[in-house]
């Protein structure tokens, strides 16, 4: 069964490399490696203004993300762009802690593109104009994925509505006209989520049925064509340490790369948890060898559950400091991890209680807003290590 599986896994990814050599003697005018360019986000950013109504201890101190500025490390949240602009408080902490910018839903087809000529760009306008105003980059989210779409494109998809050539044309206008809207205001864009399964195999979606497996390559091709400065991710979850999921997201980027494919890093999304995470001499290995093909890592959406554990909660909040410096520790060492974003801004904002169904707290601040100890954790590493 499992030699079988990775078989077909195996053809779909010589497939895929197929037609991007194809694509390769197609498109040449493509650069063909793009070097990381550290000095790009250690610019400072502007000056931002302390929540006094959240965090008053701190506010003076130096901040999450100004520290670790000295490291080249960019520092993100998911944000939404409605809590910015109505929630003082927590508009007051972004912008004293941070550095990068997600909109956690608001670039999502199902929200931008809600009917095939119409496109909202209201929420995400206030996510990049926010960080405009406090000199903090943007990491768009996401142009291509299974998930998230919206129902004139499934309902498209079930009733058999369109051929590959419109379905190419849907995806094609959807990259040139949304990536064109944020043009020049996009640091970095997750072009293609989650497209590997745990397997190894590309995942199925709509886009590998009605497409086929060169829709990857395309997508970045028109996301680079629509914003040429934009840095492009493929942006995945349980890629982060060294096993098959990793090891074909290495083999399908080398194979992109080589084939001229517009490719400048991999975004590891990090949802984990105090019993399932990354080891770091894996995660490390993982990024020396997309650092050998010349790819930037960021971490793109890290959050660290507790509801696995039945310890005391002081006791799980230590072992998740103690997580959150270990991978932050490893972001910090490897030349090509540039960003290090969590995903959402509070524990009152996570996405994961209502995704798992329970409680949990697996971010840096509490419900309040309050620094907890991993945020105290990061915050020694990078005091220690200026
Ligand atoms: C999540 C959001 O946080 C939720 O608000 C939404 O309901 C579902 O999507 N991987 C991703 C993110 O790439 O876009 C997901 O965000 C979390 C998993």
């Amino acid at each position: 069964m499992l030699g079988n599986k990775l078989k077909v896994g195996l053809f779909v990814i010589l497939g895929l490399l197929a037609v991007v050599v194809t694509w390769r003697l197609l498109a040449t005018e493509f650069h063909l490696s793009r070097t990381v360019h550290l000095a790009e986000v250690v610019t400072p950013v502007g000056t931002a203004t302390a929540s006094a109504i959240i965090e008053p201890t701190v506010a003076s101190a130096p901040s999450l993300g100004s520290l670790a500025l000295g490291h080249g490390i960019l520092i993100g949240s998911a944000v939404s762009g409605n809590w910015l602009t109505t929630d003082k408080a927590y508009a007051g902490l972004v912008s004293r802690e941070f550095t990068l910018l997600t909109p956690e839903n608001s670039m999502k087809f199902e929200v931008i593109h809600p009917a095939l000529d119409r496109y909202d760009f209201f929420d995400g306008d206030l996510v990049v104009k926010f960080a405009q105003q406090n000199g903090l980059r943007v990491r768009g989210h996401t142009l291509v994925w299974f998930n998230q779409l919206p129902k004139w494109v499934t309902d498209a998809y079930k009733k058999g509505s369109y051929t590959r050539e419109q379905w190419i044309n849907i995806l094609r206008d959807h990259i040139y006209t949304v990536v064109g809207h944020y043009k020049g205001k996009i640091y970095a864009w997750d072009v293609v989520n989650e497209a590997i399964s745990d397997q190894g195999l590309l995942l199925d979606s709509l886009w590998l049925d009605t497409i086929g497996p060169d829709y990857i390559a395309l997508a970045f091709q028109w996301a680079h064509e629509a914003d040429p400065q934009a840095l492009l991710f493929y942006n995945d979850f349980s890629g982060e340490g060294m096993n098959i999921k990793s090891q074909t997201i290495y083999s399908l980027m080398d194979g992109l790369l080589k084939a001229g494919v517009p490719v400048d890093g991999i975004g590891m999304q990090m949802h984990i948890s105090l019993v399932k995470y990354p080891a770091a001499r894996e995660l490390a290995a993982n990024m020396r060898r997309l650092e050998a093909l010349g790819l930037q890592v960021h971490i793109t959406e890290m959050d660290v559950r507790i509801q696995d554990s039945s310890a005391p909660m002081a006791e799980r909040l230590a072992t998740q400091a103690a997580i959150y410096k270990e991978i932050y520790t490893v972001c910090m060492q490897a030349p090509n991890c540039t960003a290090f974003s969590t995903w959402g801004l509070t524990d009152a904002h996570s996405w994961i209680p209502s995704f798992t169904g329970h409680a949990d707290a697996p971010l840096l601040f509490d419900q309040n807003g309050q620094p907890k100890p991993a945020y105290k954790a990061i915050i020694n590493i990078l005091k220690s290590s200026r």
